[in-house]
Formats: C-alpha cells, structure tokens, sequence
C-alpha cells in the first residue's frame, strides 16, 4: 500500500483502509442527497412542474449514456441488467409516493439506496 494511502486512511480514521468500491459508492451516496436536498429547497414551486422534467430527462440521459458505455451489452454479464432494474424502481418511484402506496420519504429513502446500489454495481461490476 501507498504511503500516501495509508496516511489518508489514518487521518479518515478508517484504518485499515475501506474497499475503494465501498468508499467511492459512499462519497456519491453523500453527492445524491446533496443534489436531492438541492432539488427540494430550489424546485419545489409551481407544484414540482420543473422537478418532474428534470425527472424524466435525467433518466433517459442516465439509460442512452449507459448503453453507449456498453456499446453492445455483455450478456454473459447480469450487473447492468440489475442497473436497469434500480433504473426503471428511480423512474416509477414518484408514482409510488403520488398514488399513496408509501409515504414520500420512504420512497426517497428506497431511491438513494438504489442510486448507491447502481452506483457500486457499475464501479464492482461483480457479476
Ligand atoms: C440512477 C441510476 C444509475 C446510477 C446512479 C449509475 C451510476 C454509475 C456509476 C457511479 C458508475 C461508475 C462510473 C465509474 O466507473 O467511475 C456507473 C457505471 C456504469 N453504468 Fe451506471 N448508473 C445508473 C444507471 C445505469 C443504467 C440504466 C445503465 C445501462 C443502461 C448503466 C450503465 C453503466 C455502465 C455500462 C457503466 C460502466 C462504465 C465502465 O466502466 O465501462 N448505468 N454507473
């Protein structure tokens, strides 16, 4: 291990050092509710017209980049198949909040646990 690794890991207090996947899948855990809590207190006006569009563009972003970094999907693989399963849960998510199914913060709360499970799933690619 790197010198420089080992004294990171002491001064986080994490010693010995975590898995990076882990570690990366955390930070963006942090970045994900920080946007979320962004979104809430600058889009939640004009009954979360503009939160709804930002919504679905960022979904189709998030699913036409992600076959373009598979270019052809490996189908000996089944991580990104579960991506696309976390994907579709984010998409529908709002409907399961709007409908009553579950209160609003669990649907938020299941959705950033998605986002952090796709996140590692994409970072691992474990199987
Ligand atoms: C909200 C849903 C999603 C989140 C939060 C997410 C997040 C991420 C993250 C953090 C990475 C790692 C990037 C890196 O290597 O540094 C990644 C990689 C990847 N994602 Fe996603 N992703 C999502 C949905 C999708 C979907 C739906 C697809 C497929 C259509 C997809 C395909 C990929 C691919 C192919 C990679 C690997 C790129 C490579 O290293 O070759 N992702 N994703």
């Amino acid at each position: 291990m790197l010198a420089f690794d080992r004294g990171v890991s002491m001064i986080a207090g994490i010693y010995p050092p975590m898995n990076p996947f882990l570690l990366k899948t955390l930070h963006l855990l942090g970045v994900f509710a920080l946007f979320a809590s962004l979104g809430a207190s600058l889009l939640a006006s004009a009954r979360g017209r503009l939160a709804s569009v930002l919504h679905g563009v960022s979904l189709v972003l998030i699913l036409l980049v992600g076959f373009a970094m598979l270019r052809k999907p490996p189908m000996d693989q089944s991580w990104w198949m579960v991506k696309i399963a976390l994907w579709l849960f984010i998409g529908l998510a709002p409907m399961l909040a709007k409908r009553g199914l579950l209160p609003g913060a669990v649907v938020f709360a299941l959705t950033l646990a998605a986002a952090a499970a796709s996140s590692w799933l994409g970072l691992a690619k474990p199987f």
